[in-house]
């Protein structure tokens, strides 16, 4: 029954095509440069570039980037129709899939409606209470030891050393301990399929990263599958354990494919972007010292000793670190831009917007109108308080997306920012050369292009 479901929704999202310039002629926006369309200018700059089109088309814009018309929608409404999706009109799978299908094929926000609804609820239940306590365990160990290796007292490249960390922090709560000597081939793989789901060329030639990638595809599928039957036999704490355990509504478990495919989505989903959120936090406190105190002063008042485990009990006694957190994601969102495809049409501010047309909306650019958000380019974790808060659009602060697809490691992700704050902040102050702006690359995923140069001294 649940096989059944499946495959009606795989096979109906698959059918419809991408629409047309030509199709979406009456919306307003511009088709930029014959084949590459606005892709360089959308690249450059990518929020300078929404907001121009904003200010000279409205709202609902046409565009033409990645050989592929589109129209964006943009700000709070639109992110509520889009991705709360009350009435079934937008794919996900067609959206994301152009990017992701040749690495990280039937990853969860690869599937729409009912097969979606099934797999997400599967998933789910690696990521309740219980296995959020044993996964805060591993992280808890993996920061100490991690934050140990880091230089005191000399500039370092923050960026590269988070990225490192945070691949390593996945490869014990995610995979577990016992990799042996596969393990850096297991990392280096991962990092292959990440950096080409993202790679210009788009054919695995010889020497290109797709070849990389899918090279590591081919490795990571094989090592899971051969995995899995010893993972069933034992047990185990970590995500790909659980996750070899799962059953569907009627008892049964995940076939060792299905294993595969989001046991690989999830290392991609949480990545990148938990690297990304932890390097704009960790930049915007070096930035603003008071603010950087007043985390610290918060984390002094738990009255544990530093090194200490973060106990799962203190999660939500993190209430200024969480807001300083929030603020950074808002000023720098690791996902700046969702796409989707429209299966029926529908209309929205007047326009109407046939089935077929790649849509997108843009956390980048709600995170930073002013009628939302005074003041947007001031760095405040205020904003986040409970007055603060009250009124403010349900769809105005989108960094984990909403609706049916919203990030399934959101509690996750604010789990292991509170315990990376708590080991980092308790030890360290973190500062940056005076007259220093690091310059950022807002696509695909934020991060500094000089790798972020930062000095810890000792609090
Ligand atoms: C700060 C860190 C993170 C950010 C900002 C983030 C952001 C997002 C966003 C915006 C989406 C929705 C995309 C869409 O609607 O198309 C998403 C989906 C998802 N994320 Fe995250 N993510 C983060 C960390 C993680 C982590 C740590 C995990 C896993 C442990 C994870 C797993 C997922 C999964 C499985 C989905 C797909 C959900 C679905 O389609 O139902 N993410 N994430």
């Amino acid at each position: 029954m649940a096989l059944q479901v499946l495959s009606i929704g795989r096979a109906h999202s698959k059918e419809l095509g991408p629409t047309s310039s030509k199709a979406l002629s009456h919306i307003p926006g511009e088709d930029g440069w014959p084949i590459v369309g606005n892709t360089l200018k959308a690249l450059a700059d990518p929020k300078g570039f929404v907001e121009r089109m904003v200010e000279r088309h409205g709202l609902v814009v046409r565009g033409h980037t990645f050989g592929q018309a589109n129209v964006s929608l943009l700000g709070p409404d639109a992110n509520e129709l889009v991705l709360l999706d009350s009435q079934k009109l937008f794919s996900s799978g067609l959206g994301w899939g152009s990017i992701l299908d040749l690495l990280f094929p039937r990853g969860l926000m690869l599937l729409d409606f009912d097969e979606h609804r099934l797999h997400r609820r599967a998933l789910a239940v690696a990521f309740k209470s219980g296995p959020m306590q044993a996964y805060l365990g591993e992280l808890n160990a993996g920061i100490v030891a991690g934050l140990a290796r880091w230089p005191r007292r000399r500039e370092f490249k923050f960026y590269p050393a988070i990225k490192q960390l945070t691949l390593d922090l996945a490869a014990t709560s995610f995979l577990g301990e016992e990799l042996g000597p596969e393990l850096d081939k297991v990392k280096r793989a991962f990092i292959d399929m990440v950096a080409a789901s993202i790679a210009v060329i788009r054919k695995p030639l010889p020497g290109t990263q797709m070849r990389r990638g899918t090279r590591g595809r081919a490795f990571i599928v094989e090592y899971f599958a051969r995995q899995i039957p010893r993972r069933r036999a034992r047990g185990g704490q970590d995500l790909f354990s659980r996750l070899c355990h799962l059953t569907w509504e009627d008892g049964s478990l995940l076939s060792n494919e299905q294993i595969v495919d989001h046991m690989s989505f999830l290392m991609m989903a949480a990545h990148d972007t938990l690297t990304s959120s932890l390097t704009s936090f960790v930049y915007r406190l070096a930035t603003h010292p008071a603010w950087q105190e007043e985390v610290q002063r918060e984390l002094r008042g738990f009255g544990l000793a530093p090194g200490e485990p973060l106990p799962f009990e203190r999660l939500d006694d993190f209430v200024t670190t969480e807001a300083a957190f929030k603020e950074a994601m808002r000023l720098t969102p690791p996902v700046p831009s969702i796409p989707r495809r429209a299966v029926r049409d529908f209309e929205f501010k007047g326009f109407r917007i046939p089935a077929g047309t790649n849509v997108n909306v843009n956390p980048l650019f709600t995170h930073y109108m002013p009628e939302v958000w005074p003041e947007p380019d001031r760095y405040d974790p205020t904003r986040f308080g409970t007055a603060a808060s009250r009124g403010r659009h349900k769809f105005a602060f989108v960094p984990f997306g909403g609706g049916a697809h919203m990030c399934l490691g959101l509690n996750f992700s604010h789990m292991q920012a509170k315990c990376f704050a708590w080991h980092f902040f308790n030890r360290f102050r973190v500062s940056m050369a005076k007259d220093y702006r690091p310059s950022w690359s807002m696509w695909p995923i934020p991060y500094p292009r000089d790798g972020l140069k930062v000095t810890l001294d000792a609090v």
